[in-house]
């Protein structure tokens, strides 16, 4: 066994109820004078991206809100937030928002500073100079996206999903602020949480995976598992919610560090060709593709198990990410409305895409482009 780890996260990482009111200092504690907010219409319809730039303007910050971020940003996404920067003359960036947002605001920082496209950065280790300083305010638990040196950026022309690692990414700080969840109604709460939780599984199940990193996501896995039927049956519950934005934050924490693996992989295409929100398309994937990968690191898979709460077994946890589904309503792709002649027509090419993106190598066992393939119609 080996005792050597690496982690790399933002510098500060701050996880408290109400932590996104202190945005103002944070950003005036980093020098800036100038701030684009990259964030979605729902949140400037909701005051909350107001709010944010009220904390900014009160410590003295010049702000302007670029509110463009649609769900699985895209490349035209990120072109008309560098041109929202350009034309402010911002010297940082608060994102505020889900993973969409987040990630939309990550690949403006790091364009700031770096020619080309984002597009030419996909892939691990790629982008040459650090970007603008970012402070990333999430509003799901979630993708992690404030913690992870990671982007996934969907390409307009190739309708994939770059998957883009590098850690100029990482946001200066998060601010992670379980009352800004609230909000989420029950099925967005359900699908970022399980996104959550296949991050901590994935995580620790990972060739790359380190004992900081396990430690980690064994602690997100618990306090997921715990808390996440809570979170979905009562939106109120806020010990519930501050606990799953805890557990995103970890889980991010870990695969950001260690990979994800099968699942994501798979999920990518999937999001790319139908639109299938991330949350749920991993949900939908997760219990067939564990069950594929357990006979990789059945040791593992158990000590999972026995961190959430069940028996050390890794039958228990594939019988328990099958009650979960059930729980939370997720449907098979053809019951999302997914046309069969359609996912016919491209499995092949989402399982050559899955494979490209590189996550899938780090699965403890490991899949052929047939394999994907069947687990794709295994999931339909
Ligand atoms: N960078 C990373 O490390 C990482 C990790 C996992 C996923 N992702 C990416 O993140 C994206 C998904 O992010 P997401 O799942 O957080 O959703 P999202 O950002 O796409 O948001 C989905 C919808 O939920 C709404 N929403 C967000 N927060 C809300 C709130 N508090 N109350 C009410 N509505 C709210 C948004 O306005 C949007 O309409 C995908 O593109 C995925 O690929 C990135
Ligand atoms: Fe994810």
């Amino acid at each position: 066994m080996s005792f050597a780890a690496e982690l790399h996260l933002p510098q500060d990482v701050i996880v408290r109820g109400g932590a996104s009111r202190e945005v103002g200092e944070v950003a005036a504690g980093l020098g800036l004078a100038r701030v684009l907010i990259v964030t979605d219409a729902f949140f400037v319809e909701q005051g909350h991206a107001g709010r944010i730039a009220e904390r900014l303007t009160e410590a003295g910050i010049a702000t302007a809100t670029f509110s463009g971020v649609q769900p699985d940003p895209t490349t035209a996404n990120v072109e008309a937030g560098l041109a929202a920067l350009a034309a402010h003359e911002a010297d940082g960036v608060v994102a505020l928002g889900g993973g969409s947002s987040l990630d939309t605001g990550k690949a403006v920082a790091v364009m700031a500073a770096n020619d080309g496209a984002i597009a030419d950065f996909a892939g691990y280790h790629l982008i040459p100079r650090p970007g603008l300083p970012l402070i990333a305010v999430p509003t799901t638990a979630g993708t992690g996206s404030e913690v992870t040196r990671v982007t996934v950026i969907t390409d307009a022309a190739s309708e994939r999903k770059l998957m883009i690692l590098d850690d100029h990414l990482l946001p200066r700080v998060a601010l992670a602020d379980f009352e800004l969840t609230r909000s989420c109604p029950p099925d967005l709460t359900a699908h970022v949480g399980v996104d959550s939780l296949t991050h901590a599984i994935e995580a620790y199940v990972s060739a790359k995976a380190n004992p900081i990193t396990d430690a980690l996501a064994l602690r997100a896995a618990g306090l997921l598992r715990a808390h996440l039927r809570r979170a979905f049956y009562d939106g109120g519950d806020d010990e519930a919610r501050e606990a799953m934005m805890l557990g995103a934050t970890l889980a991010g924490a870990a695969f950001s560090n260690a990979s994800v693996a099968l699942v994501h992989g798979m999920s990518r295409p999937i999001g790319a060709h139908f639109h299938v929100p991330h949350g749920l398309s991993n949900a939908v994937l997760l219990p067939t593709v564990t069950r594929f990968s357990l006979a990789g690191a059945p040791a593992r898979y158990a000590e999972l198990a026995e961190a959430m709460g069940l028996a050390r077994d890794a039958e228990a946890l594939v019988d328990e990410l099958d009650a979960l589904n059930a729980e939370l309503g997720v449907p098979t792709l053809g019951g999302l409305g997914v046309e069969r002649g359609h996912f016919d027509a491209v499995k092949a090419d989402m399982a050559q895409a899955a494979l490209d993106s590189g996550s899938p190598g780090f699965n403890p066992r490991s899949a052929s482009a047939e394999e994907i393939v069947g687990l794709y119609d295994t999931i339909y």
